[in-house]
């Protein structure tokens, strides 16, 4: 089974950008833990970061035939894009939203989440091992 590893904004500036709230592994750490442990698991995983919403779309049609379960990280399309929530409505497989940061302890505005009307499980505040375990998670729900 393959799963799509999905990243919205900035997150290409993880290790630099914010480390009080995101910590000082890079998106590139994180893509390696993610491959060994989907190795482990069985899984099959193609891993992608856009600062563009439309190419989140775009990869999203593309799971539609490739991938049984979506990870992602929308960043801050997870408060804005209704567009992501209805490109993963036309999905068929599970989708876990993992945050590294514990959203419900920031801003008010980060509290709410188009793409958890969708989601079977959010994972946020967990660090980078959010994806680990989404990946564990999605590795039981489709197996
Ligand atoms: C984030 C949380 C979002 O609110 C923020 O816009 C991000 C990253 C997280 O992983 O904690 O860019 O999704």
């Amino acid at each position: 089974p393959t799963v799509y590893v999905l990243n919205g904004p900035n997150l290409n500036l993880l290790g630099q950008r914010q480390p009080e709230f995101y910590g000082s592994t890079t998106l590139a750490d994180i893509e390696r833990d993610c491959r060994g442990l989907a190795a482990d698991l069985g899984l099959d995983i193609a891993f992608h970061q856009s600062n563009h919403e439309a190419v989140l779309i775009d990869l999203i049609h593309e799971a539609r035939q490739k991938a049984q379960a979506i990870v992602i990280n929308p960043a801050a399309f997870t408060h804005t894009s209704v567009a992501i929530l209805d490109a993963l409505n036309a999905f068929d497989g599970p989708v876990i939203e993992v945050h590294i940061s514990n959203v419900h302890k920031r801003e008010n505005f980060r509290h709410h989440s188009y793409v958890s009307l969708r989601a079977e499980g959010v994972i946020a505040g967990c660090g980078f091992h959010g994806y680990l375990l989404a990946l564990r998670h999605v590795a039981r729900l489709i197996s």
